[in-house]
């Protein structure tokens, strides 16, 4: 357990630990399995279990050695050395950077001659000639992907993203319209939010305001005389926690959502100005 590489072996063998787990497990309530106890633990435990494993592997290592003879281990240092030498990625670097034989004069002139002039072979390090190669490769995908086949280029992307981003706004939008509320209400007065609006009219408000708004029970909402605020926000407000007690108004915020409390105060707000059939004497105040 003394040895650098068992340090370093933990280190892996936890960071792995950790990136898996955060891969693959979602916790909702944590933005990083991090943040998690249960996962910290998990992880400790782990790192005890390594570290047992290292020490053990340390001891046992310690008794074989003693246990060998002289020759065999020297036998053994050598094949350390021979594999060392062999290693699969030393020998990948001696392919990449090449070798220095061309230094060799009489090796690495070339046969020509110019005025006595003799020209030296240094050939570049394999590593440059195959970066060179990879950027031929990259030229040809390039050139076909983007010039040939006409390719989506960054505009194109652009474009895309923001037709995508769109759609996602709308969507969020959609269902956002719920967090209205008499403070940030506006005017609706597209088409098809006075059609719902309407609609919601129809069902809850008719019995006490008329059909065209006229008002029976409650007050007229087409002309601009108002009790309690003739403003889309103070509409909002009425309908939302309803009139002065007594009076018949109630809060509608328990059965209609914000958005429909909306929609159906800038329809009677559309009625403005209409004339019902049997209007009811104007109340409260005059607005413009
Ligand atoms: C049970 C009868 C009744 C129903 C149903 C009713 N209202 Fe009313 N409404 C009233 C009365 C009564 C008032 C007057 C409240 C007051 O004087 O404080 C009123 C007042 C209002 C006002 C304020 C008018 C002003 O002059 O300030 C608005 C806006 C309104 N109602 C909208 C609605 C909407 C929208 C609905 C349907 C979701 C609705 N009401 C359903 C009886 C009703």
């Amino acid at each position: 357990m003394r040895s650098f590489i068992s340090y370093v072996r933990i280190i892996i063998i936890l960071t792995i630990v950790y990136a898996l787990s955060e891969w693959l497990i979602d916790f909702p309530t944590y933005k990083s399995v991090l943040f998690n106890p249960y996962f910290l633990g998990f992880e400790f435990l782990i790192f005890i279990l390594l570290l047992a494993f290292e020490s053990t592997l340390g001891v046992l290592n310690r008794i074989a050695d003693q246990l060998i003879t002289e020759e065999k281990k020297l036998e053994i240092e050598a094949q350390k050395k021979r594999d060392k030498e062999n290693n699969w990625l030393k020998k990948i670097y001696r392919n990449l950077v090449g070798s220095n034989e061309a230094v060799d004069p009489s090796l690495g002139m070339e046969t020509h001659e110019y005025d006595g002039i003799k020209e030296f072979n240094n050939p570049l390090p394999p590593w440059w000639v195959y970066l060179f190669y990879i950027t031929i490769v990259f030229a040809i995908v390039y050139l076909g992907y983007y010039h040939v086949f006409n390719g989506a280029n960054q505009i194109d992307e652009y474009f895309a993203d923001k037709a995508q981003a769109d759609i996602e706004l709308e969507e969020y939008k959609k269902t956002a319209i719920d967090f209205v509320d008499a403070k940030t209400v506006i005017l609706l007065t597209d088409e098809n939010s006075l059609e719902q609006g309407k609609v919601t009219y129809n069902t809850l408000c008719v019995v006490c305001h008329g059909p065209d708004g006229g008002g029976s029970i409650g007050p007229n909402l087409t002309d601009a005389y108002w009790i309690l605020g003739g403003d889309i926000q103070s509409v909002f407000k009425t309908i939302a926690t309803g009139g002065r007690p007594g009076k018949g108004m109630i809060a509608w915020n328990t059965s209609l959502r914000p958005s429909e409390i909306q929609r159906v105060g800038s329809y009677i707000l559309s009625l403005q100005g209409t004339s019902p059939e049997n209007p009811k004497a104007p109340e409260g105040t005059l607005t413009q």
